[in-house]
């Protein structure tokens, strides 16, 4: 099981201090942290990320990513009463020390949709994105945005599906058509090409040439179940990649997997969650992942969807190994950043207590943090996900409110702490983690 012994840090200075128990860790961050303040240089403004092999890079040092999922903020920004949420949710985080949040870029004919139909958008919505971007910059917080929904909420491939059969050009009526019918593929890039070339109604700036936009996420959790070859996926990812990169260049991409293993990767499918389903999704992390244009790779930690009558303990266990073998194979297989950039732990669950959800981020968050320690290629994790309170009608059964639970914040802090221990204060989490992390608790 994994150990929640503190571990030894290192100093903004170079000096190690053996670390010996909770009280001791406050006191040697207060120290640390004394002295890159001094050494802080004030940048007016974000920077794009990049990456060097395994590493994200930010004004010239390594980054790894506390973040989190709030999928919801375009759709908020819509309408003027909600629209205090969007400010409220990225104050809150940057006041975490978070740096990175995932959010929906898409809502493909569904309530205050986006893409309306295929190229066509309603611009109330568009300059609620507009919203959310140039206040998540103002915070000093960058987003990972996703294009297009696997599932059907707010649209999905299931509506582009649907367009193409209403428009009399569509080959099939299966989701999966969204992959390969070439009309479809013509509406996706479409679409692709709109928003990136989108000029922000409030900043001027062109969406691809924003760094507040951390990067660019091709469709959440795809699965092509109907070719379980995995060829149809591997080409679609293929052919949109390199469609984004012929528009931008400047962000980076990922392709928003869950993170199975496929029948081309034979020697990690017993890492797979039990039984043959996550092999025949027509997905493969390695395989997928592997494309050039494609920068960095995700994973997504659903312990509660994979496992039925498992005690807690044996659901950590296996999120452990599941956990470690992804970071093996950034550093290995692919030599890019590993994100995990969903994970949840279920309150429908027979038992739950809230606890157990400390229990489980804080088995993601330590690897995460040794990971980072040893410069390996563990990137981020983003819990899903935040809301802000008096929102329960877009909660799911894994979302919190972070401050609503001392312990949850106070872990989810912690973190940003001992990252910050490993990398330095990012120029926009100054003023947060000075409060934050020198704080006696
Ligand atoms: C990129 O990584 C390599 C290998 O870790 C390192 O030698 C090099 O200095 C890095 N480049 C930059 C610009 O940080
Ligand atoms: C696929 O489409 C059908 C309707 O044709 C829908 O009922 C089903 O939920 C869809 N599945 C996904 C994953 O979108
Ligand atoms: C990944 O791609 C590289 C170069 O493109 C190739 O040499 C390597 O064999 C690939 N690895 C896997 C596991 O497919
Ligand atoms: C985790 O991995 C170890 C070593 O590969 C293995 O012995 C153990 O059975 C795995 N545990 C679970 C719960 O998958």
């Amino acid at each position: 099981m994994v150990k929640s012994s503190m571990p030894r840090m290192v100093a903004g200075n170079g000096v190690f201090y053996p670390i010996i128990g909770f009280a001791s860790c406050v006191a040697f961050i207060y120290m640390s942290f004394g002295d890159l303040w001094v050494n802080y240089h004030k940048e007016p403004e974000l920077s794009f990320v990049q990456r060097n092999g395994t590493h994200f890079m930010v004004n010239g040092r390594i980054f790894y990513i506390n973040g989190w999922n709030s999928y919801w903020l375009m759709d908020h920004a819509v309408d003027e009463y909600r629209r205090p949420r969007i400010r409220a949710m990225l104050q809150a985080g940057a006041k975490m020390g978070l740096t990175v949040c995932r959010t929906w870029a898409f809502n493909d004919g569904a309530y205050n949709a986006l893409q309306i139909s295929p190229g066509r958008y309603d611009e109330r919505v568009f300059k609620a994105l507009d919203h959310v971007i140039a206040e998540a910059g103002q915070h000093g917080i960058r987003l990972l945005l996703s294009l297009v929904n696997n599932l059907q909420a707010y649209g999905g491939k299931t509506q582009y599906v649907q367009w193409a059969w209403e428009e009399g050009v569509g080959l099939s009526s299966s989701n999966d058509s969204f992959f390969y019918d070439p009309s479809i593929r013509h509406y996706f890039k479409n679409h692709v090409k709109n928003l990136l070339t989108r000029k922000n109604t409030l900043t001027g700036i062109q969406y691809r040439d924003d760094p507040t936009i951390f990067g660019w996420e091709l469709i959440n959790e795809p699965r092509c179940m109907t070719d379980r070859s995995g060829n149809s996926l591997q080409d679609w990812i293929e052919e949109m990649s390199t469609f984004v990169k012929s528009i931008d260049k400047k962000h980076l991409l990922t392709v928003g997997l869950e993170g199975f293993y496929g029948p081309k990767s034979p020697k990690r499918l017993t890492v797979n969650p039990p039984g043959d389903w996550a092999a025949n999704l027509g997905s493969d992390f390695i395989r997928n992942s592997n494309l050039s244009t494609i920068d960095f790779a995700s994973v997504h930690i659903y312990p509660d969807h994979w496992f039925h009558d498992q005690e807690l303990e044996e659901k950590l266990k296996y999120v452990y190994n599941f956990t470690v073998s992804h970071i093996e194979d950034g550093d290995k297989e692919l030599k890019k950043p590993v994100m995990f950039t969903e994970f949840g732990l279920s309150n429908l669950n027979k038992g739950f207590e809230p606890s157990q959800r400390d229990r489980f981020y804080k088995v993601i968050f330590d690897i995460l943090y040794r990971s980072a320690k040893k410069k390996k290629s563990g990137a981020g994790s983003f819990v899903w996900q935040f809301l802000v309170g008096g929102m329960e009608d877009y909660n799911d059964d894994f979302g919190i409110v972070p401050w609503e639970r001392p312990s949850t914040y106070r872990l989810i802090t912690e973190q940003t702490c001992r990252l910050a221990a490993v990398q330095g204060v990012l120029p926009s989490q100054k003023d947060h983690l000075k409060e934050l992390c020198l704080r006696t608790r």
